[in-house]
């Protein structure tokens, strides 16, 4: 634990920072295997855009996993140590493909950014002037999530645009 690195934090009990950011860990390894299986099931039109950009994603999500595992142990604690225990602190939870077509895939993954957009928002909140190295990371978690809802909004909007076109030229 840096024991000098953790006294510079004020206003803030450290516990409660690392409950926070279990919490964070469990929504990044269910978004990393969310979207590795979404990579794998994914069907329809353009499914091979939505397979580059779903398996960047599970990348970036594992990244993050790391990123917050790295603090907690910083901080003195311990990553959660057992899958099981995702699904109890999970924030955002798990959203089980139901249908693989991609423009549905898209739809519920957009909606799995949006949880962990807000989710790091209120860390951002929780650490803002208190814990700055905590701080630091959810700040960049949270622009890789802001990004993240972009790509995913902006590929299923060319999708869906492409689906009109083409029953327009049908009709
Ligand atoms: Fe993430
Ligand atoms: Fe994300």
């Amino acid at each position: 634990m840096a024991k000098f690195g953790n006294s510079i934090i004020r206003g803030l009990e450290i516990r409660d920072i690392i409950t926070a950011l279990n919490r964070a860990y469990a929504d990044e390894w269910l978004a990393h295997y969310q979207y590795f299986i979404e990579a794998k099931v994914v069907k329809g039109i353009m499914k091979d855009a939505a397979i580059v950009e779903l398996t960047q994603h599970a990348a970036d999500e594992l990244r993050h996993a790391t990123m917050v595992a790295d603090r907690i142990i910083q901080l003195g604690g311990t990553p959660l140590l057992n899958p099981k225990e995702w699904f109890t602190h999970t924030n955002c939870g798990y959203g089980e493909p139901e249908e693989f077509d991609v423009v549905r895939i898209l739809r519920d993954s957009i909606k799995g950014e949006q949880c962990a957009i807000s989710i790091y928002s209120q860390l951002v909140d929780m650490t803002r002037d208190k814990d700055i190295v905590t701080y630091d990371i959810v700040s960049q978690i949270l622009a890789d999530e802001v990004g993240h809802e972009e790509d995913l909004q902006a590929l299923h909007d060319d999708i869906t645009e492409f689906i009109a076109d083409l029953k327009k030229s049908l009709n």
